[in-house]
């Protein structure tokens, strides 16, 4: 495995790849791995073949995460990290530093009453203006707009054929296609199942924060998704979603160091939210336990 740190390198890399007509399977992570993201690498192995190259970046984007947010203490382990990547077949880690991905950047001009943490220097964005806007784009404003812009940066630098995201985060997922559809980026994205732990929470570098109490309580976001299944197929009717949400929010909340950020239920393509749920529909919701937000999401 070839570990590239420069943004310069790894372009002339794809480039020399593209013009061998060699394969290029992408998947961007911020690091501090799990089999969540190794299930990703090795879907990307699948869709590139033996012949075909899998990348994978690691690069803890400071666009994506807002001054009040864990960018200083978001979880790192380099060296287990590559252990993982090398394992599970990565071919290429890319690993760039702040000053590679964001040209000038200064962070000492950073400006926190500017609600991000947007480097001077650097002043182009990609901005996606209707799916992100509910959810986690309502409750981080700046988020979306983070990882858009990171994800076509990392796409002009790895010069992908296929990406794979995973369905952990579902909107984020939409997002990056709808983005890859509008500018005609020659990319198929691939969308992977959720990795669980054996109670069925979701596999999540923030799983880390969590305090042993926290961690059987963090449950709680997968037994929701399993409670709203199980009434919305076992009911004749559409359920009022309004009730639903009552429904988890206190089942969620019977655990003292759990919090609803919001339940959201909305159809799949469009993520419009609907005022009732039957089969079919999807269901996506926050939940800050103890200091850590974990996100989940299901198809009903
Ligand atoms: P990160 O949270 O590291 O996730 C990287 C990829 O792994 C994402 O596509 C995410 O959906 C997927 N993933 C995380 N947990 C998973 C699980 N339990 N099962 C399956 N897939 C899982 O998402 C990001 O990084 C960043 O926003 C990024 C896209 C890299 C842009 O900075």
């Amino acid at each position: 495995m070839r570990i590239v740190t420069s943004v310069a390198a790894m372009q002339r890399l794809a480039l020399q790849w593209k013009r061998r007509g060699t394969s290029i399977g992408f998947v961007p992570t911020l690091g501090y791995l799990h089999q969540g993201h190794i299930s990703l690498v090795k879907k990307a192995r699948r869709s590139v073949g033996k012949r075909g190259v899998v990348v994978a970046s690691i690069y803890v984007n400071p666009t994506q995460f807002a001054p009040t947010e864990d960018l200083a203490n978001y979880p790192r382990d380099l060296p287990r990290d590559k252990e993982l990547c090398r394992d599970a077949g990565v071919d290429v880690l890319f690993v760039p530093s702040d000053k590679q991905m964001y040209p000038a950047w200064d962070k000492a001009a950073e400006d926190p009453a500017r609600g991000d943490a947007r480097p001077t220097g650097f002043s182009t964005y990609v901005i996606e203006e209707s799916l992100s806007r509910g959810m986690e784009g309502e409750s981080r404003p700046t988020h979306f707009r983070g990882v858009t812009t990171v994800v076509a940066k990392l796409f002009n630098i790895v010069l992908p054929d296929v990406a794979v995201f995973g369905a952990k985060d579902f909107q984020q997922a939409a997002v990056v296609k709808r983005m890859v559809r509008d500018l005609h980026f020659p990319v198929k994205m691939v969308v992977a199942p959720t990795v669980r732990e054996a109670d069925g929470l979701a596999l999540s570098s923030r799983n880390k924060y969590l305090s042993e109490e926290e961690r059987e309580q963090a449950v709680a976001l997968w037994q929701a998704i399993q409670l709203a299944r199980q009434a919305v197929r076992t009911s004749k009717e559409a359920i009022p979603s309004s009730r639903l949400k009552a429904e988890l929010k206190w089942l969620i909340e019977t655990r003292p160091a759990a919090r609803v950020d919001y339940i959201e239920f909305f159809d799949p393509q469009t993520l419009q939210p609907m005022a009732n749920v039957q089969r079919g529909a999807h269901i996506a919701l926050a939940v800050v336990v103890g200091k850590t937000r974990l996100i989940d999401n299901g198809r009903l």
